[in-house]
């Protein structure tokens, strides 16, 4: 069993939005995720870290989830700022029961154990952009504090692996709110997506306050889930 992580997958197969449109490296870019997806077993486990559909409600992503579900390994999925089809976690994984997929499961005020001493844990995270100081940001902020904070703590004292959407850290920003979490728990290593072309000379890759950082998006992975532990 192997822990694997790669976000951003941005699938619009049951919708028009494919992102070959981009060319470059998104060229085939769902073969390339197939393809990539070649090297998992089935015991093993996937982050998706989050911007998961273009599906703008969850009937327009149900075919994205079959796909993903038909990839080797058991995928978690947590939410990204494109994924307009999440409504809530319950109605998701109801349509996940409808359509009998049973290899996803979301992370969202929660968390997974992975083998005997490891925990899987996470959110969507937060990024000002165009909002930085306003109030929703502030808003949005702690609501995403406190959902990271209920996934680290159901951890107990396992070994955390956390995984984002946003980036804690790019470029000359810092979110110390969240950074402060991290290293609060002693957590081990974060990923995160997000981060697309050419922002992606932005991302911060390496260790910081005893925390590692790597950058996930599928179009920095070659669309090949990036291996984290055995
Ligand atoms: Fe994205
Ligand atoms: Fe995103």
């Amino acid at each position: 069993m192997s822990l694997y992580a790669i976000g951003d997958l941005h699938l619009s197969i049951g919708c028009e939005k494919p992102m070959d449109v981009f060319g470059g490296r998104w060229e085939n870019y769902v073969e390339k995720i197939r393809d990539g997806f070649g090297a998992l077993m089935p015991d093993d486990v996937c982050v998706l870290c989050g911007d998961v559909s273009w599906g703008m409600d969850l009937q327009s992503a149900a075919p994205d989830f079959a796909f993903i579900d038909a990839l080797p390994g058991r995928k978690i999925i947590l939410k990204g700022n494109h994924d307009y089809w999440w409504s809530t976690a319950a109605k998701a994984k109801g349509l996940l029961a409808s359509m009998q997929l049973e290899g996803i499961d979301f992370l969202h005020n929660n968390c997974f154990f992975y083998g005997e001493t490891a925990a899987i844990c996470g959110t969507r995270g937060w990024f000002f952009e165009e909002e930085k100081g306003t109030a929703h940001d502030r808003k949005m902020l702690l609501r995403e504090l406190g959902r990271l904070e209920t996934s680290l703590k159901a951890a107990g004292d396992r070994e955390k692996y956390v995984f984002l959407h946003y980036p804690p850290k790019y470029g000359h920003y810092e979110c110390g709110e969240i950074l402060d979490l991290l290293s609060q728990y002693g957590v081990k290593l974060c990923a995160s997506g997000h981060l697309h072309g050419p922002a992606l000379k932005l991302a911060f890759e390496g260790e910081s306050r005893g925390v590692r950082f790597l950058t996930v998006s599928a179009d920095h992975l070659g669309f090949e889930p990036k291996k984290l532990l055995d």
